[in-house]
C-alpha cells in the first residue's frame, strides 16, 4: 500500500479522525479509501479481546482465551527462548482472532515491592526487563501482529498513576527507566508504543516531545506509532506536535475537532499530522495485508502454558531435599490457593481463562494427600475450626505442603499495596503447623515479594508467582519431582520494606514521586550497601547441582569498542537433568563515577543432563561498561579496571577476573578558576604545568619545600598538604599565592591549551 499518497488523498477531518480510536478497542477506517477498522486488545499474557462492551479495568467479559504466566513469572524463566515461543503462540491467537495489535509487554522497572501492577511487569534490572521484552515481541511479531510495549516511561507505581509526576534524573531514567524499552526498540522493531499516564519532571508522557520524538525515534530509532494508554490523553493537539499518534480509546469526537481547528489556525503544522497519519495506516496495512486468520486451539495452547509456568517458578529453599515429594508419602495439602490457585492479577490484563488447573486436582493420583483449607484464599480471615482441621492433617503427614499468597485484592491494577506482608491468618497458621510437623513446605501465589517471618522455620519454599491456567499441573510435577524447577528471581526479596531503596519516597506526595535513589534499584542497591536480603536478585535452586568453572575471557583489543566473549564451563554435578541460570555481571572498579557495585550484563539458561558439561559464551559490548554521562549526553565508559564476574546469582559469584580497558572517549573536560587541584591529577600532560607554575604559588603551605622544621612538620604534615591541596580551588592562588586574577587567569588557559595538544 502506496500510505504516503493515501494520506494526500484524506480530507483533514479524516486524517484527524484516524487520530483518536472509534470505540474502546477499533481505530478508525475510511471506507470510501479502503482504509479498514482494526482492533487491539489487552495482553500482555493472553488475549482480553471483549466482543461486546469494553473496558479497560477487566471488569466486562471478554473472550475465552488462554492465560499464559503472568510478566512476574516469565521474567523468572530467564529464558529467551521459551518467551518468544510464548509471543508465538499469542500471535498465532491475535490472527486467529483478527487482533492487530496486543497491547503488552509490560515493561516498567520494579522499583517498589509494592507497585499494585509489579505482577504484570518483568523486573527491577532494566537488562533483565530488556532482553525478555525483546524475545516476546520477536515472537509475537513473527505472525504479523503487533505488540504495544508499555507504559512508556516511569509509570512504577499505580498511587495517582493518571496525574502524578514522576521526578527522575536524566542519567536515572537512560540507565534504569529506559533500557527495557530501548532494547525493545533495538532488537524487536515494537509496531507500536504506550505511553505511560503520569507526567514525567513535570510534562504528561502523552505530550513530552523529548520523550516521544527526541529519545525514541530520533534516537532509538522507532518507526512504529505511539498510542495513548486509555485516557492518558490531556492536551490533544499538543500531544499531535509532541509525537503521540493515536488516542485511545474514542475521544467523543472532540479532540479530533481540536486537531482540525489547531491545523487551520496554523498552531499544528499539517505536516506533523501527515506524518502522525502515516505512522498509523503503515502499521494498520502491515497486519492487512499479512492477515492470516487461523484458530485458536485453545487446548494446545494451555498445554504450552504449562509448559512454560514449569519453567518460571523458583525454588528459593530446599533444606535436607524436602523436596521433591516422594509418591507414596502422606502429604497434607493446606491453604485455599490448593483448589482455588491465584494465577493471573486484576486489572486490564485479566484474562477469561479457557481451563484452571488446580494443584490439589492434579495430584491426587500420585500419593495420600489430606487437604485441609486452614484459610481462604481471598482474604484475611482467621477461622477456627479450619486452623484445627489444617493442625490435624499436619499431625498426621509425613510432610505438609501450604499454599499460601496474595489474596488478588492485596494487588492490583489501579493502586498499590500497603505492606509487604502476607495475611496474617497465613502468616500464624504456617507458625502452628511448624511446631506440630517440621517437615514444612509453603509454595506462594504472588505478584511480587513479600516478608516471611517463618522462613527459618519452615524447610522447603517454592515461589510460582501468578503462573497462569495451567499452574496446578506445573506445580504439581515440579513437587513430585517429574519437572526439575529452573526459575530464578528477576527481583530481590527484602527482608522488610523499610529496606527498600525508595522507601522514603514511595508513593510520593502532593503530586510528585522522586526517584532521590536514582540507579540505586533493587540489587544495585542492596550490593552496594553489603545489605542482607531475604533472598537476591538471580536466585533460584534446583532438584541437582550445578558447578561454574573456567572463566576464559577473549578480547580483539584492550578497546573499550572491542567486543568481549566471555565464557565459562557450567557442569551438572547432581543426579538429575536440570537448567542453571548463568549471570554474568560486571563491576566498575575505575572509580570515575559512583556506580552500583555490580550490574547484570549477560546471562543464559542452559539444560544439562546428570554429569553433562557444557561451555556458555556471552558476549560484552561498550554498554556494558558504560554509565550515561550526562556531561557528554551519552554514554562513557571510563577507562581503567572492571570485574567480570560470572554466578548463579547476585549474591553466588562462582569465578570472576579483572580486566583493563582503554577508553576511546573523553569527558569534557574545561578548567576554569573554580576548578580543583585535584581534578588536575588524571591528566598526565597537566603535570608539568602544574608543578613548576602553579605549585610554587602555595610554598605557603609548605607545598614543593624540601626541608622543614620537625615542628612545622608536626603541625601538618606533608600528606596532609597534599589533602589540603587536592581540594583547593585554582582561584586560591590569587589568596595564598598573591597574584591577581588576570594572573591566574593566564594559567588557566595554558592549562587548558595544554590539553587541547
Ligand atoms: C492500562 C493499560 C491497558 C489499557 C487498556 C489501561 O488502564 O494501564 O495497560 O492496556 O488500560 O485496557
Amino acid at each position: 500500500m502506496d500510505v504516503k499518497k493515501l494520506v494526500s488523498e484524506m480530507t483533514l477531518e479524516e486524517k484527524a479522525g484516524m487520530c483518536s480510536g472509534k470505540d474502546f478497542w477499533h481505530l478508525k477506517g475510511v471506507e470510501r479509501l479502503g482504509i479498514p477498522e482494526v482492533m487491539v486488545s489487552d495482553g500482555p499474557h493472553g488475549l482480553r479481546k471483549q466482543d461486546s462492551e469494553g473496558d479497560h479495568l477487566g471488569v466486562n467479559d471478554s473472550i475465552v482465551a488462554v492465560c499464559f504466566p503472568a510478566g512476574c513469572a516469565t521474567a523468572s524463566s530467564f529464558d529467551r527462548e521459551l518467551i518468544k515461543e510464548m509471543g508465538e503462540t499469542i500471535g498465532d491467537e491475535c490472527q486467529a482472532e483478527d487482533l492487530s495489535v496486543v497491547l503488552g509487554p509490560a515493561v516498567n522497572i520494579k522499583r517498589s515491592p509494592l507497585c499494585g501492577r509489579n505482577f504484570e511487569y518483568l523486573s527491577e534490572d532494566p537488562y533483565l526487563a530488556g532482553e525478555m521484552a525483546a524475545s516476546y515481541i520477536n515472537g509475537v511479531q513473527s505472525k504479523k501482529v503487533g505488540v504495544s510495549i508499555k507504559h512508556f516511561a516511569l509509570n512504577d507505581q499505580e498511587h495517582e498513576r493518571m496525574s502524578g509526576s514522576s521526578e527522575a534524573d536524566e542519567r536515572t531514567m537512560r540507565e534504569i527507566y529506559f533500557p527495557a524499552f530501548e532494547t525493545a526498540v533495538k532488537k524487536a522493531d515494537p509496531w507500536t508504543f504506550m505511553c505511560s499516564y503520569n507526567r514525567i519532571n513535570g510534562t504528561y508522557a502523552s505530550e513530552n516531545e523529548w520523550l516521544l520524538t527526541k529519545v525514541l525515534r530520533d534516537e532509538w530509532g522507532f518507526k512504529g506509532y505511539v498510542m495513548s494508554d486509555w485516557g492518558a490523553v490531556n492536551d490533544r493537539v499538543k500531544g499531535v506536535a509532541a509525537g503521540l499518534d493515536l488516542e485511545m480509546p474514542a475521544s467523543g469526537e472532540y479532540n479530533d475537532r481540536l486537531i482540525v481547528e489547531a491545523v487551520k489556525n496554523g498552531t499544528l503544522p499539517e505536516e506533523k499530522l501527515n506524518k502522525t497519519v502515516e505512522r498509523i495506516l503503515n502499521i494498520v496495512f502491515e497486519y492487512v495485508e499479512n492477515k492470516k486468520g487461523g484458530t485458536f486451539d485453545r487446548a494446545k495452547d494451555h498445554a504450552r502454558a504449562a509448559k512454560i509456568a514449569e519453567n518460571c517458578m523458583v525454588l528459593l529453599k530446599n533444606d535436607e531435599k524436602i523436596l521433591p515429594l516422594k509418591k507414596g508419602e502422606k502429604i497434607a495439602f493446606i491453604g485455599e490457593f490448593a483448589e482455588k490457585p491465584r494465577f493471573q492479577g486484576g486489572g486490564s490484563s485479566h484474562i477469561n481463562s479457557y481451563k484452571v488447573e488446580d494443584v490439589l486436582s492434579c495430584s491426587k493420583d500420585k500419593a495420600e494427600i489430606f487437604y485441609a483449607k486452614g484459610f481462604p484464599a481471598d482474604k484475611d480471615e482467621e477461622d477456627e475450626k479450619a486452623c484445627k482441621e489444617a493442625l490435624d492433617a499436619a499431625k498426621k503427614a509425613d510432610k505438609v505442603v501450604i499454599f499460601a499468597g496474595l489474596p488478588d485484592s492485596f494487588e492490583s491494577e489501579g493502586y498499590d499495596r500497603q505492606h509487604m506482608r502476607l495475611p496474617e491468618c497465613q502468616n500464624k497458621l504456617i507458625s502452628k503447623i511448624v511446631k506440630e510437623n517440621p517437615n514444612v513446605v509453603v509454595v506462594l501465589h504472588n505478584g511480587s515479594p513479600v516478608e516471611m517471618p517463618w522462613v527459618d522455620e519452615v524447610k522447603g519454599i517454592l515461589d510460582a508467582y501468578l503462573s497462569g491456567e495451567a499452574v496446578g499441573i506445573a506445580l504439581s510435577r515440579i513437587l513430585f519431582g517429574e519437572a526439575n524447577p529452573s526459575g530464578h528471581l528477576a527481583e530481590s526479596f527484602p527482608l522488610r520494606l523499610e529496606d527498600t531503596p525508595c522507601y522514603i519516597d514511595f508513593p510520593g506526595k502532593r503530586g510528585k514521586v522522586y526517584y532521590n535513589e536514582g540507579v540505586f534499584v533493587g540489587y544495585r542497591y542492596y550490593d552496594t550497601k553489603k545489605m542482607k536480603v531475604l533472598f537476591p536478585f538471580g536466585h533460584g535452586l534446583s532438584y541437582t547441582t550445578f558447578k561454574i568453572d573456567n572463566l576464559k575471557i577473549e578480547r580483539s583489543g584492550k578497546k573499550d569498542t572491542d567486543k568481549i566473549k566471555v565464557s565459562v564451563d557450567v557442569t551438572n554435578t547432581g543426579d538429575t537433568a536440570g537448567k542453571e541460570v548463568v549471570q554474568l555481571y560486571v563491576s566498575d572498579k575505575t572509580g570515575t563515577e559512583l556506580r552500583p557495585a555490580k550490574e547484570l550484563k549477560g546471562f543464559d539458561k542452559v539444560e544439562l543432563k546428570p554429569g553433562e558439561k557444557k561451555t556458555v559464551t556471552m558476549e560484552l559490548d561498550y554498554r556494558s561498561f558504560a554509565y550515561y554521562s550526562t556531561e557528554l549526553n551519552d554514554w562513557f565508559a571510563p577507562g581503567g579496571k572492571y570485574e567480570i564476574l560470572v554466578g548463579d546469582s547476585s549474591e553466588n559469584i562462582a569465578v570472576c577476573e579483572e580486566i583493563e580497558l582503554e577508553a576511546t572517549k573523553k569527558l569534557p573536560f574545561v578548567i576554569t578558576q573554580t576548578t580543583i587541584f585535584g581534578e588536575l591529577q588524571a591528566y598526565p600532560e597537566l603535570t608539568e604545568i602544574v608543578n613548576t607554575k602553579l605549585m610554587p604559588y602555595l610554598a605557603v603551605f609548605g607545598a614543593g619545600k624540601e626541608e622543614e622544621t620537625d615542628a612545622a612538620s608536626e603541625a601538618i604534615s606533608d600528606e596532609m598538604t597534599q589533602a589540603m591541596i587536592r581540594y583547593m580551588p585554582l582561584r586560591s592562588l590569587r589568596s595564598f599565592g598573591n597574584i591577581s586574577s588576570d594572573q591566574v587567569q593566564a594559567l588557566v588557559d595554558e592549562l587548558n591549551n595544554a590539553l587541547k595538544k
